[in-house]
Parts: C-alpha cells; sequence; structure tokens
C-alpha cells in the first residue's frame, strides 16, 4: 500500500515536471517568434562575399514579403525541386507550395545581390515540433549560380545562431532521400538522423527522413518526447 502511493506521488510530480517543461518550452517559442529582427544580434552575418559571391541577407517575417517577393521565392523553389516532387508520392503542386510558403508562423532569411534580386533563401520557424522547442527548416533554396559556393553552408550557421541562442533544442528538417545534393549538404553541414525518425521499419518506405543538429548549449537536449507511431502529415509537407 505504501509503495503503491509513493508510485503514485511519482507518476503525479513527473506529470507536474512535464507540464511545467512544456510551458517553459512554449514560451521559449513565443519569445522567439516575437523578435523583429533576428539579424540584428549578428550583424557580422549581414554580408556573404565570398567565391565570387556577394550577396546581403536578411530576417523577414511572412507578413513583411510582397507578393513579388514570394513569387520570386516560389519560382527559385520550383525551379529546384519540381523534378524532385514529382519523381515521388509527393507531386509538385504550386498553390499547396504558395500556401505553406505563407503560412502566418513563416520566416525567412533572404539574399539579395546588388540589384536586390532575391537569390537564395532559406524559410523557418520556430515551433514545438513532438513537443521539443525547434528552428524547424522548410526550405533552403539557392538559385544556381550561387550554387556550390559555400552560401548555403553560411546560412545554415545563420539559422542555427538563431536557433541556438534563442535556446531552442534542435534544428530539424526533412529531406527527400533521393535528393542526393541536399542529403551530402546536410551530412557536410553536421545534420544526422533525428529521434523521430529512428524507428527503421516505418521510415524505410517513406521518401524522405527527418534530420536534425542539437543545441550544444543545451544538457537536457533528450527530454522531448519520441513518437511511437507513424510521422505526422506536417512532418511530410514540411519538407525540402
Ligand atoms: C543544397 C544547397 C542549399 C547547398 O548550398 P550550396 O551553397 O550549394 O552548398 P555549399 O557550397 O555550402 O556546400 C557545402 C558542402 O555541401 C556539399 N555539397 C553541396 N553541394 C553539393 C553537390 N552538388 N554535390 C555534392 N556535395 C555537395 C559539399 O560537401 C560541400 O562542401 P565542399 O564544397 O567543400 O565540397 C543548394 O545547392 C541548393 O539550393 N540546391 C537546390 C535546392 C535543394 O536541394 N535544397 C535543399 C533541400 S531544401
Amino acid at each position: 500500500m505504501g509503495r503503491e502511493s509513493e508510485k503514485a506521488r511519482q507518476r503525479k510530480m513527473a506529470r507536474r515536471a512535464e507540464k511545467e517543461r512544456l510551458a517553459a518550452s512554449g514560451s521559449l517559442v513565443k519569445l522567439a517568434n516575437s523578435v523583429p529582427d533576428l539579424m540584428a544580434e549578428l550583424a557580422a552575418f549581414r554580408r556573404y562575399d565570398r567565391r565570387g559571391v556577394s550577396v546581403a541577407l536578411e530576417h523577414r517575417n511572412v507578413g513583411d514579403l510582397s507578393d513579388a517577393e514570394l513569387d520570386a521565392m516560389l519560382t527559385i523553389c520550383r525551379d529546384n525541386m519540381r523534378a524532385l516532387y514529382n519523381s515521388c508520392e509527393w507531386g509538385w503542386n504550386d498553390k499547396e507550395k504558395r500556401g505553406e510558403m505563407t503560412e502566418s508562423m513563416a520566416k525567412y532569411l533572404v539574399a539579395r545581390d546588388g540589384d536586390s534580386k532575391i537569390v537564395a533563401f532559406c524559410h523557418f520557424r520556430f515551433d514545438l515540433d513532438y513537443d521539443d522547442e525547434v528552428v524547424y527548416c522548410y526550405e533552403i533554396q539557392l538559385t544556381k549560380p550561387y550554387q556550390r559556393s559555400g552560401l548555403g553552408k553560411f546560412m545554415m550557421s545563420i539559422l542555427e545562431l538563431m536557433a541556438f541562442k534563442k535556446q531552442m533544442l534542435y534544428v530539424r528538417l526533412t529531406v527527400l532521400k533521393h535528393n542526393d545534393v541536399a542529403n551530402n549538404f546536410f551530412k557536410s553541414c553536421g545534420y544526422v538522423r533525428d529521434k523521430t525518425c529512428l524507428d527503421d521499419t516505418i521510415y524505410q518506405t517513406y521518401c524522405y527522413e527527418i534530420l536534425s543538429k542539437k543545441n550544444p548549449r543545451r544538457e537536457d537536449v533528450n527530454v522531448g518526447n519520441v513518437p511511437q507511431i507513424s510521422a505526422s502529415k506536417s512532418q511530410q509537407q514540411s519538407c525540402t
């Protein structure tokens, strides 16, 4: 009897601790989402002038982007990804992609050339993903002339700085298994298969997998819940 009530007490304490952890995670995400200019603290990263490439980088919330700017980014994404999407069950759909790109939580890291033309972008969000506070990278897309210039790696470094400065546990992303360039790229940036897709029996049937990088400043990095069931619809859509 005494042992039972001790167990019940411990369960109650664990539930309370989990509730408090979730509330703290939600507060961190809310705080990060309220920052108007995430590049303000990263002045040294506002330009990339290397390997024949010269661009200016800025943070924009989706509401600050014009229709023309969103169209330009959709075009970059379509040019890079349509064939890859069409060669798996995702299929390319302009309307769906634009819908995803314009959801209210969407944030952008935008790279512009000397004429202010958008030449690369990264769509990301501060969010709770499987109860973990994360930056989810929805896209990183560079126009052809800017690829293999180190710019992609530079932009991922900025994303990581933004995420980890704001105490997110992970930068997480979805990658198509048959996108060899992206897989090589993310591997070279230090991304590994995420705990949410370690169940091989489920994930081997999907055309994508989830990669992540842990926040080295967070010692409690393994605290989130690992899903016991198959991947969510949102994981499938939030892709790169
Ligand atoms: C994937 C992408 C973002 C990478 O950015 P990038 O500026 O081209 O890549 P980087 O120059 O920073 O490369 C960093 C490392 O990634 C790897 N890599 C990048 N492109 C590669 C390629 N085409 N083939 C093999 N490895 C590649 C290399 O290890 C490279 O290091 P190295 O140049 O010293 O060998 C960019 O090529 C792109 O926009 N591709 C099309 C869209 C896409 O697939 N996006 C990713 C999924 S959303």
